[in-house]
Parts: structure tokens; sequence; C-alpha cells
């Protein structure tokens, strides 16, 4: 296997533990979802799209991949702060519904989208996400959870600082000031 150095950046999570507890999880919602017709992967732009490439690769279960985009603004008072970007194509209605996350930290997003997709009556919701930070006032949990994070910048396997290190094989924490 190749190392990947990069400045600034600091492996976390290595690759092969990524892989291993992605099949894990994959394991459990195939158990999870066994007596269900059909699931409905439903991946969040763009942080999931790693993610949600090796999840659903890894499931034997019968599913479907879409996409939803949501972008985050600046908070304002009485807004939510999360704006839909793009939705998904399938209708939601009678689906088995599993949102497929990168990152939970403040809950806001998953908030949003799950108020979004329960007032399209689903079968079932629940969501998935890679990585989760600690956080005490966090409104919505997740079902599915990879890893419990510090709280602290993490960037690869999806995850972006500024857009950039999604494509990294690993999650590692930024150091904002020794980047190149
Ligand atoms: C990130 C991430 C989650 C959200 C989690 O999105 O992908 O959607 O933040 O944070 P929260 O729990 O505090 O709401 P971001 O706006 O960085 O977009 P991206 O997925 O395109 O990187």
């Amino acid at each position: 296997m190749t190392h990947v150095h990069v400045p600034g950046v600091r492996e976390l999570i290595p690759e092969h533990e990524i892989r291993a507890r992605v099949l894990s999880l994959a394991e459990r919602i195939d158990e999870d979802y066994s007596e269900v017709g059909e699931l409905l992967l439903l991946g969040v732009l763009r942080g999931s799209y790693i993610f949600i490439a090796d999840l659903s690769r890894a499931l034997s279960i019968d599913r479907r991949v879409d996409f939803i985009a949501l972008s985050s603004y600046e908070r304002e008072e009485q807004r939510s702060g999360v704006r839909l970007i793009m939705d998904a194509r399938v209708p939601i209605e009678g689906r088995h519904v599993l949102v497929v996350e990168d990152i939970l930290d403040t809950g806001g997003t998953l908030t949003y989208l799950l108020d979004l997709l329960a007032a399209r009556h689903p079968a079932s919701i629940r969501s998935c996400v890679l990585v989760r930070k600690p956080e005490q006032k966090r409104q919505v949990e997740a079902d599915y959870v990879g890893f419990e994070i510090p709280d602290t910048w993490v960037v690869g396997y999806g995850l972006d600082y500024d857009d950039r290190f999604r494509a990294l094989p690993f999650i590692g924490t930024v150091d904002p000031d020794a980047l190149d």
C-alpha cells in the first residue's frame, strides 16, 4: 500500500480501518433490512460520495442509490442554515430510506433533511454517518455511526477543507497553518 504524505494533514483513521468499518456497517444494515424489499441509499452531496460508493457495494440487500445536494449558509435569525441545491430523482413516498452522510456535527443538516424527507411519507427513514463529532446539544442522532472523532477539522474519504483533500484514502486532521 502506498503511503500518502500530505503537508498539513495528519492521519487519524487509516484506510484499512475505514474499509473494515464500512464492511461491518454493511453487515448490520444487511441484517436490519433483510425483511425489507428494497433500500434507498440517499447520499448527501458532496461529502458522502466516496462513503456511499463503498457502502453501497458492500451491501447484499436490494438497494438503489440516489443523491441530494445541500448547502449551508451563514445562519440568520429564524433560518435553518441549510438550503436544498438538488433534490432526489426517486420519489421518497413508501420507500425505506437510509440517509448517508459524511459527518455529523451540530446536526443542523441532518435535522433539516429528515424533516424534509419525513414530509414525503417514506416507509421508514434512518441515517448513517461516517464520522461523528462530540456535541452535547445535538438535536438529532444517527442510527449508524462509523467512527467517533475529536472536535477537530477532518479531511479525506470525501471530507474536505475548502474543497481540498476529498480524494485522500484515509481520514486525517488538518492544520490550516501548515498547508501548502
Ligand atoms: C458538511 C457535511 C454535513 C454537514 C454536517 O457539509 O457534509 O452535511 O456539514 O454538519 P452539521 O451536523 O453541523 O450540520 P458541507 O456544508 O461542508 O458540504 P459538503 O458535504 O459539500 O462538504
